[in-house]
């Protein structure tokens, strides 16, 4: 077996770096975890600033903006209110952190302020939702996207750099799986079915979108799931089948740290991507029996790169994203519909 390395995508122009697209200024909507590490990336890896952080709590607003700004802290408005933060005209795009079930909402009080929006995954709670929102976008010309940060990450890139160079023969099966072991707390987000808790829209978001991203759209899915004390999944198990020879295998839970690894295995080679597969890591490309190529990770946060995106796109006149386009959030949250309603998960109001 002949080993080799295969060069950066950062390196080779395969991905644009983030410091060069262009300068926007953020405002973030929901001053929580995930938002701390958007803050982070834009402030530390891009051009971009982040101009005002809105909570429903001023106090925690500014102390946001303390911890997480450093120099840039000065430049930054703290709001109390998600309908203060929007409303601010030298803002050019909001970053909406707050849990699955307020997406919608959040997201739709930004598209009619006449902002463009970067909305966290799961993009809503199901596919009518997400309509909704794209409705709402297409009619006031504004740009929308799906964070869904995997697709702008360098080693992502490089994957589909060598899927598209054929090398991998035909893609018969993709293998993905998502799980984190979490405590039980009735009231957390996760475990919560009235903030659209469970494992699907949380951590099984990723398998679904990255055999989507490799294989489409399916023709069949069929998932078994196991419900929490709270309704709402702790766990499942999907088959993809496409209608030619092709199929994905995917898991995702709440109860058990996977691997978090991803495979392609083509009739010609295999790609394995380390864990965790969605975020910046390295991966390998096997051509059977004759070589193994390796991919170091990058030393990258990762969430400049969909940041950079955004900016790009809302320079170019753009409203929506060739790399995720309103199209794949539909197909995703159609294919989450599928399989919640075989798991036999309904969230209130549904
Ligand atoms: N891309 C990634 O790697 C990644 C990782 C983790 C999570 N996420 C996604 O990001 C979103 C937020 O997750 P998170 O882990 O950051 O959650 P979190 O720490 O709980 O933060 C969510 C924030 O939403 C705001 N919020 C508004 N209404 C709320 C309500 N009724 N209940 C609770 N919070 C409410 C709160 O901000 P204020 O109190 O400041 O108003 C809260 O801090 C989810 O959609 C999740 O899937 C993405």
């Amino acid at each position: 077996m002949e080993h080799i390395s295969i060069p950066s995508a950062l390196k080779t122009g395969i991905a644009p770096s983030p410091q060069d697209a262009p300068a926007i200024r953020w405002g973030i909507l929901g001053a929580g975890w995930i938002s701390s590490t958007f803050a982070n990336a834009v402030t530390q890896r891009t051009a971009s600033t982040i101009a005002a952080v809105a909570s429903r709590d001023v106090t925690k607003a500014q102390g946001f903006i303390d911890e997480h700004l450093g120099s840039a802290a000065q430049e930054s408005r703290a709001y109390g209110s998600y309908e203060e933060l929007v409303a601010d005209d030298s803002l050019d795009a909001i970053y909406v952190g707050t849990p699955h079930s307020h997406h919608r909402e959040h997201a739709l009080l930004a598209i009619k302020a006449g902002k463009h929006v970067l909305v966290e995954k799961a993009f809503t709670r199901n596919v009518a939702e997400a309509r909704e929102v794209l409705d709402a976008a297409r009619e006031a010309g504004v740009f929308v996207m799906e964070a869904m940060w995997t697709r702008f990450l360098p080693h992502i890139a490089q994957v589909r750099h060598i899927i598209e160079s054929g090398v991998l023969g035909d893609i018969v099966t993709v293998i993905a799986d998502h799980g984190q072991a979490f405590e039980f707390d009735a009231e957390h987000r996760l475990y919560n079915p009235d903030l659209a808790g469970g494992a699907l829209l949380d951590l099984g978001v990723y398998p679904v979108a990255f055999a989507h991203d490799v294989l489409g759209l399916p023709q069949e899915i069929i998932a078994r799931g196991v419900l929490t004390q709270t309704q709402v999944d702790g766990q499942i198990s999907m088959v993809f089948s496409y209608g030619d020879n092709s199929q994905a295998s995917l898991n995702t839970t709440l109860w058990a740290q996977t691997p978090t690894t991803a495979t392609i295995a083509g009739t010609k080679g295999r790609i394995e991507i380390d864990g965790a597969f969605y975020a910046p890591t390295s991966f390998r490309h096997i051509t059977y029996s004759r070589s193994v190529a390796s991919y170091e990770r990058d030393d990258v946060l990762g969430l400049e790169f969909e940041a950079a995106e955004v900016a790009r796109c809302i320079s170019d006149g753009k409203t929506e994203s060739p790399r995720m386009p309103w199209q794949a959030t539909l197909d995703i949250m159609s294919m989450m519909d599928d399989i919640r309603a075989q798991a036999g998960v309904v969230y209130p109001g549904e």
